[in-house]
């Protein structure tokens, strides 16, 4: 396969500035549909259009990659997260602009060239209608990829991000503008706000996503019953999290799948499927006996 010209870039520049990474690389890479590739390179020339580097987004991915690496160090020395709560890491992260945009868009790359992520992207595709109508809430878009990718797939007449983050949401918006420049009818608005402070009030939708954010916050139950309460009772809910997985705004520690099954039982859902994945490389029962990190997606249904 001819390797698209922006991501080849990429993937020289990240390797040159952190030759360590090759064998996790190419390893990942080796599993990328050209489909795949295709929506990456389209991905990173919306951003170089619009005046980033490759230089820039090379130092975004390495930023997280490193910092993921150097956060699971630690907590495999002291068996918890680095920070347990929302005010430690909200000025660094959340509401810090130069912070953000690099995490959230090495967040993006690493969708793609983490073996686990793109699986959790290709569980998101596979399983979201793709003829309902109605309406989809996305609490957490942080770069936005993944709603754009259910506009781009899906038929929902409107489409509501709600994000704690102004970088979060600024990112969500261009993005999503560019995707959707071919269906300007399909309603899209964005908020920026705590998801639980949200008024949604009697609002319900057909479909909610919510991905990776789970692990960002100090009282899980509450967006989950939240979540639970603005879901149409056949609405399509999907929500990631991860397990044992430290990065530097993980607070909410997961130790094992049953804790996260329990806790979508005490808030009335009912998991219809399940996609877990073990570190790359290993099985579920070895990951586990280390500590290593362990990525799920949840499909559920209202009981
Ligand atoms: C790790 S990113 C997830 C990005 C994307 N959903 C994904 O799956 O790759 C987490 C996002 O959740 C947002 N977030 C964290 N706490 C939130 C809250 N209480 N309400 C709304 N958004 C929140 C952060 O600002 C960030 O943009």
């Amino acid at each position: 396969m001819n390797m698209p010209s922006n991501v080849q870039k990429l993937i020289d520049k990240v390797l040159e500035e952190n030759p360590m990474h090759r064998r996790i690389l190419t390893a990942a890479l080796e599993k990328l549909t050209t489909e795949e590739f295709r929506l990456l390179d389209s991905y990173l020339s919306f951003w170089l259009e619009k005046g980033l580097t490759v230089d820039y987004l090379a130092e975004a991915y390495n930023t997280h990659t490193v910092s993921t690496v150097r956060e699971q160090s630690y907590f495999q020395k002291h068996g918890k997260y680095r920070y347990s709560s929302f005010a430690e890491v909200a000025d660094e992260v959340y509401f810090n602009n130069e912070f953000m945009s690099l995490y959230m868009y090495g967040l993006a790359i690493a969708t793609f060239f983490w073996a686990n992520h793109i699986e959790m992207l290709r569980f998101f595709r596979e399983t979201i209608p793709r003829d309902r109508k109605g309406s989809y809430l996305e609490i957490g878009p942080g770069h936005g990829y993944y709603i754009a990718a259910a506009m781009n797939d899906c038929a929902f007449d409107s489409y509501l991000g709600i994000d704690i983050s102004e970088t979060s949401i600024e990112q969500t918006r261009q993005l999503v503008e560019h995707y959707r420049k071919g269906r300007p009818s399909v309603a899209f608005s964005l908020q920026q706000m705590d998801f639980l402070e949200t008024p949604l009030n009697d609002k319900r939708f057909d479909a909610v996503f919510m991905g990776e954010v789970l692990e960002h916050v100090e009282q899980p139950g509450l967006f989950m019953r939240e979540i639970r309460r603005v879901a149409k009772d056949d609405a399509y809910i999907h929500v990631s999290t991860c397990i044992n997985a430290a990065v530097i705004d993980h607070i909410y520690l997961f130790n094992d799948t049953k804790e996260i099954e329990n806790l979508f039982d005490d808030c009335g859902l009912k998991i219809k499927r399940e996609l877990i994945l073990p570190y790359a490389g290993m099985t579920i029962e070895e990951t586990m006996e280390k500590r290593l990190p362990v990525s799920v997606s949840y499909v559920l249904e209202k009981n």
